[in-house]
């Protein structure tokens, strides 16, 4: 029997994550929104590419839970974009109300899923899905990282002008404007960024990626990204639903890791059939542990302002 994905949101996150699904026929993908006809008709029209592209996994459009039910991992991509000008910290309320009412709902259905939180700002949702779901910690994940490495990654690659398959880059932190991107463990076929660029580049891409949401924001001006977004979360879904152990930079609730306690921040996990199976620990330099600090800190007054 195929999986069964519940994607959250059937805006152009959660659409576009539906499709990529299907796409890869990894599972069947239930898509579920407060807004009547919108996923029955994304629903419907991506089971009508099914026989052009020649998937068989079942997409179907709901407004209702029940649909939900049995899901092995539900996306959470419900909740306002961005504007121009905003930051994804002024979503907070609007969209802290947004996770708690559909954590409640996917939680009721699908006691046994692994949540992956999408919705912004990340790392607060995600620790908001957490309390609110009473999941263990390996169940509930934060996508941010995989999109902001992604990010550093094509800028590595359009300033080297290499393959982006040669890049792997390393990007700690909450996913906002204080996140953490690693050069020194920033690698092109192996080599280490700061062998290859001169520091004034790198910090220009390393400022380039912490601002990387913003960037889509404003040329878009009516929303945020979803490409990068969609292809993040559906590498972390097949390293689950494949049980790949791949280990990605995702958000997890961090327990004394990296000197953090009890809040949800970006670092690098290994993903597999039970969700979070390890938090990887590497070592900092103070400058790096000071940053990440940062980064937790700004993280903690949002988690501090909704109260979970
Ligand atoms: C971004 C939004 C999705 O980084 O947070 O594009």
């Amino acid at each position: 029997m195929r999986k069964k994905v519940t994607v959250v949101g059937a805006g152009m996150v959660g659409g576009t994550t539906a499709h990529r699904l299907a796409d890869k026929e990894l599972c069947d993908v239930v898509v579920i929104d407060i807004i009547e006809g919108l996923p029955q008709g994304k629903g419907l029209d991506l089971a009508e590419s099914a026989p052009i592209e020649g998937y068989d996994s079942r997409v179907q459009g709901t407004n209702d839970y029940k649909d939900t039910a049995n899901s092995d991992i539900v996306i959470i991509t419900a909740g306002l974009p961005r504007k121009p000008g905003m930051s994804r910290d002024d979503l907070l309320k609007k969209n802290y109300d947004i996770v708690k009412q559909t954590t409640e709902q996917v939680v009721k259905y699908s006691p046994n899923c692994i949540l992956i939180v999408v919705s912004n700002p990340l790392d607060a949702m995600a620790q908001t899905a957490y309390k609110v779901s009473g999941f263990s910690k390996n169940r509930v994940i934060g996508m941010a990282g995989v999109l902001d490495s992604a990010r550093m990654s094509t800028f590595i690659a359009m300033e080297l002008n290499v393959s982006v398959e040669n890049v792997t880059t390393f990007v700690l932190g909450g996913h906002g404007d204080t996140m953490v991107p690693l050069a020194r463990y920033s690698t092109v076929a192996g080599i280490p960024l700061p062998d290859l660029l001169p520091a004034d580049k790198i910090e220009a891409i390393v400022s380039r990626t912490r601002k990387g949401g913003a960037e889509i924001v404003n040329l878009l001006k009516t929303g945020s990204a979803f490409y990068a977004p969609s292809a993040a979360v559906v590498e972390m879904v097949e390293a689950i639903l494949k049980d790949k152990k791949k280990i990605l930079p995702c958000a997890a609730y961090l327990e004394g890791e990296y000197g953090v306690q009890g809040l949800f921040v970006g670092v690098p996990v290994k993903l597999g059939a039970r969700g979070i199976e390890q938090i990887i620990e590497i070592k900092l330099t103070a400058e790096e542990q000071a940053a990440l600090k940062k980064s937790a800190d700004s993280v903690k007054e949002l988690v501090g302002i909704i109260g979970v």
